[in-house]
């Protein structure tokens, strides 16, 4: 299952969440953010004692294609887009699984959403197919209870749909990443370990 973490506004914690499943899932990641954030957080890993994760960084969009299709479909994989729109990233979004994409529930995020929608909408058209995005609630305070803005949205928009998963802002995702390490690493409780567990647990789900 090739699991995608895309949206074309920059900062919604693609990257973040893009670490933390590949270390939940055991899977390699797919770096296509020339800001190469996980390579820089993969050698903190090495640093810290930890077990590299496979961080694949195609060489060209043909390059990428080609293992994409080639791709086995029992095994998973991340893919990590950067936060702008390219002919590459519109590949990923094509070629997943699943895409999950981040938001925050604030009206000021709403723009890059409807922008982002958009996007899917054209490649939807273009390739004659009906692409879904799973809108991901994440980096919301820890006491939000009401997401009617975020839910009103999801429904309007053809290609969007609501995860049930919410992610919370939680110092642990930072934290562990700070290390190398990911939550589902932190041994005894933790709220963020909670949070993506869960959100693993859909994955499977709806993919
Ligand atoms: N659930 C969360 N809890 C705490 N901090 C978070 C959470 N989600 C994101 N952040 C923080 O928000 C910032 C942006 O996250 P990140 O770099 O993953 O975004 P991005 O979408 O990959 O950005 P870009 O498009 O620039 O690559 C980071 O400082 C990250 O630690
Ligand atoms: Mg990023």
């Amino acid at each position: 299952m090739i699991i995608t973490v895309a949206h074309s506004k920059g900062g919604v914690g693609k990257s973040l969440l893009a670490w933390h499943l590949a270390i939940g899932l055991k899977t390699p990641i797919v770096d296509l953010d020339f800001q190469k954030t996980l390579v820089y957080t993969n050698n903190l890993r090495k640093a810290n004692g930890y077990k590299k994760l496979k961080i694949i960084q195609p060489e060209s969009p043909e390059a990428f294609i080609e293992l994409m299709d080639e791709w086995p479909e029992d095994k998973h994989i991340i893919i990590d887009v950067g936060g702008f729109d390219s002919n590459l990233n519109r590949a990923a979004i094509y070629i997943s699984n699943i895409i999950i994409t981040p938001a925050v529930d604030r009206v000021t995020e709403m723009a890059g959403l409807y922008k982002f929608h958009q996007i899917i909408d054209e490649l939807s058209n273009k390739m004659k197919t009906d692409i879904k995005a799973d809108i991901l609630l994440n980096d919301v305070s820890p006491t939000a209870k009401d997401f009617s803005v975020m839910e009103d949205l999801v429904e309007n928009l053809k290609h969007f749909r609501l995860m049930d998963t919410i992610v919370a802002h939680r110092a642990d995702f930072y934290k562990t990443m700070e290390e190398g390490r990911g939550v589902t690493e932190i041994e005894g409780k933790s709220k963020a370990k909670k949070e993506l567990k869960q959100l693993i647990k859909e994955i499977k789900k709806r993919g």
